[in-house]
Parts: C-alpha cells; sequence; structure tokens
C-alpha cells in the first residue's frame, strides 16, 4: 500500500470529472445524523472458533474479552456474536435450549457481562444473535409441547397430522436435507423444521409464543448490548401446507420456495419492532434469505422493521437457486456490481445496507468472489477496498482481516458442518460422483468460515492449548495475526489503513453511491460522493490486466492502492485502487 506525493494534488486540484453520464447526488441524510452504527464497522465472531482460554478447545466469552483492542484496530464498533446460549450444539448453537444464559462451553453470565463492560470502555458494544424461528428440541418448551396435544404448550410448535398413507404433511425438504417434518411418537404427529429435525420450528401465530421471544429479547437489551442480528426470520410465517412441485429426484421441494418471505410476516415483524426495538439505542439486522432489493423498503428504512437486513443476492451467485449446493452455476462481475448496485440504490434514500461479503455459513471470499487461482492475500486486499468504501455498515467476519482461504478436507467424515453431511447426500441422490460431491462440499461447507482463528504460529495457531473442536488451516504459519501485524504489506495492514482512511473520510460513510463503468466485467468501479467531494474505487477482479479509460481517471489522485504505484492506465491481476476528485 502507498499514498501518492503530495504535489499530485496541486496538478489535479479543481478537477471535474466524473465518468460519462455520472449523476452527483447530494450527500444524503447528512453526517451528523447518521447514527453510530452507521459509521462503525461491525466485526463478526464465531465464539466457538475465535479463541479459548481454558485449553477444552473451544473458543470462549473471556478469549473475546482478551482482544478487544484487536477488534478495535479494525474500526469495529460492534461485536456480533453468534449464539452463546445453552445448546446441544447440533447446529452449533443455532439450536437454542435455553434464550436467557449462556452456555457453559463459554463462559458464565459474569463473563457475559464483564464482555459488554470491557468492550463500552472502547466503545465496542455486543450483539446477540435471536435464534427465533426455532428453538433446540431439547428446549423445555418442546419438551413440554411434545407430550401431548393438551398441554398448555401443545401450541408451542408446529404441528400437522400425517397425511391418510401416514406420510409427512406435505412434500417440503428442511434446508439441511430430507424431509421437513419429523414424526413424534407421543403425539401421534409431525412437527415442522425448516432446518434440522433438532431445530423444532416455533409457532408465531401463538401471541404467547411471541411475547416469550420478545421478553427473551428484552433480557439483553438490559444486559447493555448494542443491538441484535435476527437469524433466519423470513420462515417464520407459514403460508399453506401444500405439497410444491418437487425439484429434485428425491420428489420433495425446498422449503425455501414455500415459506420464505410470504404474505403477512411484515405484521409480525411491525409486532416485534413496535414491542422490543422501537425507541432503544440499539440496532437490528435481520438475516432475510428471500428478500430482494425490491422488498427492501418495507423491511428497513422508515417503514422498515429493521434497520438493515443482510439481502443474499450477491452472495447466492455461484448457486442456482440459492439453497442447494450441487447446482452451482457460472457467474459473471456485471451480475455482482447489478446485486450489490440494486440494494445501494434502493436504499440511497431510505434505509441503510449491511455490506458483507463472508460470514459464518459462506465461503471464504477470497474463494466465493474471485476466479479459480487468484492470490488469496491479492483478493482479499480487493475485496476488503470494496468493502471498507461502499455505502452502509461493513461487516467484517473473523479471518477476512487477515486473508483466511477455504479448506478441502478429503473426507465428508472430516466435515462437522451438519448442512454439509445434508447437502452430500443430496449429490449423491442428484447422481454426482463422490468426488463432485466432494468439490461442493469443498466449495460450499460452512466449516470453510469456522476453522479456529489464527493468532500466531504457535501450536494451533495460538487458538488453544488444547485440541481444536476442527482443524486450524494449514496456512497459518504465514497467515496470523501477530505475523500480519508486523508487515505493513499484509491483509490485515491494509485493513487497518482502510479503517483509518474510512474514518478521516466522511464521503465513505455519508456519501451518496454511484456506479461508474457498469458494464465493465472486469473492473467493479464507484464514486462516493459528499457535497463536492468524491473517493472512487476501481477493483478488477479479474486475473488479467485492467484496462482504465482515459475518462475515468480525469481528474482523479490516486490515495491508496493495493500494490505499488504502477502504470496508470492499467488496473493489474487484482489490484484495487483508491482515488479522490473534487467536484466544481
Ligand atoms: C441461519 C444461520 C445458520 C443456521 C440457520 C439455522 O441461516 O446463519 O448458521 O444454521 O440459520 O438457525
Amino acid at each position: 500500500m502507498f499514498s501518492f506525493a503530495k504535489e499530485m494534488a496541486a496538478v489535479l486540484a479543481g478537477c471535474s470529472i466524473l465518468a460519462a453520464g455520472a449523476t452527483v447526488f447530494a450527500a444524503d441524510s447528512g453526517g451528523d445524523s447518521l447514527k453510530w452504527w452507521q459509521k462503525a464497522a461491525v466485526y463478526q465472531i464465531y465464539p466457538k472458533s475465535f479463541a479459548d482460554t481454558d485449553g477444552d478447545g473451544v473458543g470462549d466469552l473471556p478469549g473475546i474479552t482478551e482482544h478487544l483492542d484487536y477488534i478495535g484496530s479494525l474500526g469495529a464498533k460492534a461485536v456480533w456474536l453468534t449464539p452463546i446460549y445453552p445448546s446441544p450444539m447440533v447446529d452449533n448453537g443455532y439450536d437454542i435450549s435455553d434464550y436467557t444464559a449462556i452456555d457453559p462451553s463459554y463462559g458464565t453470565m459474569e463473563d457475559f457481562e464483564k464482555l459488554v463492560a470491557d468492550g463500552k470502555k472502547r466503545k465496542i458494544r455486543m450483539v446477540m444473535d435471536l435464534v427465533f424461528n426455532h428453538s433446540s428440541e431439547q428446549h423445555a418448551w418442546f419438551l413440554e409441547s411434545k407430550q401431548s396435544r393438551t398441554n398448555p404448550k401443545a401450541d408451542w410448535y408446529i404441528w400437522r397430522d400425517a397425511k391418510p398413507d401416514g406420510s409427512a404433511p406435505t412434500n417440503w425438504r428442511s434446508i439441511f436435507g430430507g424431509s421437513a417434518w419429523t414424526w413424534c411418537e407421543e403425539r401421534q404427529q409431525y412437527y415442522l423444521h425448516t432446518f434440522a429435525a433438532q431445530q423444532p420450528d416455533l409457532n408465531w401465530e401463538n401471541p404467547e409464543v411471541r411475547q416469550a421471544l420478545y421478553d427473551a429479547a428484552r433480557f439483553w437489551i438490559d444486559k447493555g448490548i448494542g443491538g441484535f442480528r435476527i437469524d433466519a426470520i423470513t420462515y417464520i410465517k407459514k403460508p399453506a401446507f401444500v405439497d410444491g412441485t418437487p425439484d429434485a429426484e428425491d420428489g420433495m421441494v425446498g422449503i425455501h420456495s414455500m415459506t420464505a418471505n410470504t404474505e403477512g410476516i411484515l405484521d409480525f415483524l411491525h409486532e416485534f419492532k413496535r414491542e422490543v426495538f422501537a425507541g432503544r439505542d440499539i440496532f437490528t439486522v435481520g438475516e432475510a434469505n428471500g428478500v430482494v432489493p425490491a422488498d427492501l423498503p418495507k423491511w428497513v428504512g422508515k417503514d422498515g422493521v429493521f434497520d438493515m437486513v443482510f439481502e443474499f443476492s450477491h452472495m447466492n451467485l455461484p448457486l442456482k437457486n440459492g439453497e442447494t449446493w450441487c447446482r452451482p452455476t457460472e457467474w459473471k462481475l456485471t451480475e455482482l456490481k447489478d446485486a450489490l448496485t440494486a440494494s445501494q440504490n434502493v436504499t440511497k434514500e431510505n434505509g441503510w445496507c449491511p455490506v458483507f461479503f463472508e460470514n459464518h455459513d459462506q465461503p471464504r471470499c477470497v474463494n466465493h468472489f474471485f476466479p479459480k487461482g487468484a492470490d488469496t492475500e491479492k483478493a482479499a486486499k480487493t475485496m476488503a477496498a470494496v468493502l471498507l468504501t461502499l455505502r452502509g455498515t461493513p461487516f467484517i467476519y473473523e479471518g477476512q482481516e487477515l486473508g483466511f482461504a477455504n479448506v478441502a478436507w478429503p473426507s465428508i467424515d472430516d466435515y462437522n458442518d451438519i448442512s454439509s453431511h445434508g447437502q452430500y447426500k443430496i449429490a449423491l441422490q442428484e447422481g454426482f460422483s463422490p468426488e463432485q460431491a466432494m468439490e461442493f462440499v469443498h466449495f460450499f461447507s460452512r466449516d470453510n468460515a469456522r476453522t479456529p482463528m489464527q493468532w500466531n504460529t504457535d501450536a494451533q495457531a495460538g487458538f488453544t492449548k488444547g485440541t481444536p473442536w476442527l482443524p486450524v488451516h494449514e496456512d497459518y504459519a504465514s497467515v496470523n495475526a501477530l505475523v500480519e501485524a508486523g508487515n505493513p504489506g499484509s491483509v490485515l495492514s491494509w485493513y487497518r489503513t482502510l479503517a483509518k482512511f474510512r474514518r478521516e473520510h466522511r464521503e465513505l460513510t455519508e456519501g451518496a453511491y454511484e456506479e461508474l463503468m457498469p458494464e465493465d466485467e472486469q473492473i467493479f468501479a464507484f464514486a462516493r460522493t459528499a457535497g463536492k467531494r468524491q473517493i472512487i474505487t476501481a477493483a478488477n477482479f479479474s486475473l488479467k490486466e485492467a484496462k482504465l479509460p482515459a475518462e475515468f481517471l480525469l481528474g482523479k489522485r490516486q490515495l491508496l492502492g493495493t500494490m505499488p504505484k504502477g502504470e496508470t492506465k492499467i488496473l493489474r491481476p487484482l489490484e484495487t485502487r483508491i482515488y479522490e476528485a473534487v467536484l466544481e
């Protein structure tokens, strides 16, 4: 990385040329009216894999507290913790057996309170993950509900009789594979589960259920947290229970296509907002699979239900139906740009986006968004530049700031992720060979994002003194926080540079977004404009040199770049530059 000499400024100052056809928007919503979470970055932690202080091979809350300064160095003012509640861990905490306690493997409530307090001292607030579409089958509510058809919680989950032939009430396939219905001997009925059989769906139609969930959310607000990420929320409203047209050899249809974002869901969510979030100094971000950019005005902004939602059209590009891994598809850079631009544009006057390229369910971005064979470090830096210069709140997922890449373990038995096992089976059913099925697993398994954090060059990358619950990535000797902190050219140093740059350039928080060169299949370029000042990002996502048009370069002064200074008109493979321009 480098900064250009000041003398260039004199030559270029006063230039006013934008790419042809570019529109300049007035700075939207005004700097001072932005909320704290709009100016900050959010750092996402998968607690199981972050830092283990007691040697049991599983990360814990004291491990997070120890690393708050590291997190702060990335410009993060909030930490999204994936679930830390008591759980049988069938889906690593997304199967919750008690909504208002801490799983002993992560520590105690006192550890949590210390994390919140130590975070506050650094102006870093905790964000809890609310998993309210379903609980664990071990939750007391479900244990009671399943006992009979008449107990007080009989209607807290979704129970249906079998079809006359004894089969499941509908042909829906759960997201992790297999029927979305499981038979219960005690009740002689089936219950519905969007995900694993151990994750029964709660019945949101029942007002008692909703109130119990709201109480749980308020419990955490009272602990002084800074926000909520709301899991799988687009599935809470179930439409009619009818069969769908089969989409695979198993005669079933993916439940997502039947139940995601259906009529009436927003009524529930407006109530949720009124009862829990409204008027509180917290932010909310919903996981909104099935919501498309055109829906956003109903979900975010002044008439919306959340402050932000994760909308997945850009993440789902490599998948034909956004759900079944064994149908990967080719995609083009213009599709990625269109997807990102769509949500940016829809929210430009009303609403706000989270910007994200990774999370605990996704491949590492260096594998996800770049051609095979791309240099990991270069790709990671390019993605970082885009992440931290787009409009919205950037979400950095643990390890992304170090340039983590996917793993590729030889056997399906090496994988912990429950969804990898389901998807592997589907791939075999669809007629793929075990080798091909493993290729899908290598690309899409959620374990790619869940290998332990790499802190240093010690055994197990300094993550644990014991045996880690998931193997450490083999690249840890060079890809780790300690080594990268000492290297000004590392991915980590680049993230820190960008965090500082973002803080110092209000265009990047307040400025309007404008896509440049929308047709280009190699370069993603966009401008962020506040008043007369612009910051422009140009990122080459390809493995070939890309030409920057003369009219693009006119009036621009390069401020930062992922590579040492090169030829002005050429972006080298995977190179990103950040420019400034002053409008007349
Ligand atoms: C969300 C979570 C994922 C989990 C699922 C079920 O998609 O991000 O990790 O498996 O919901 O709770």
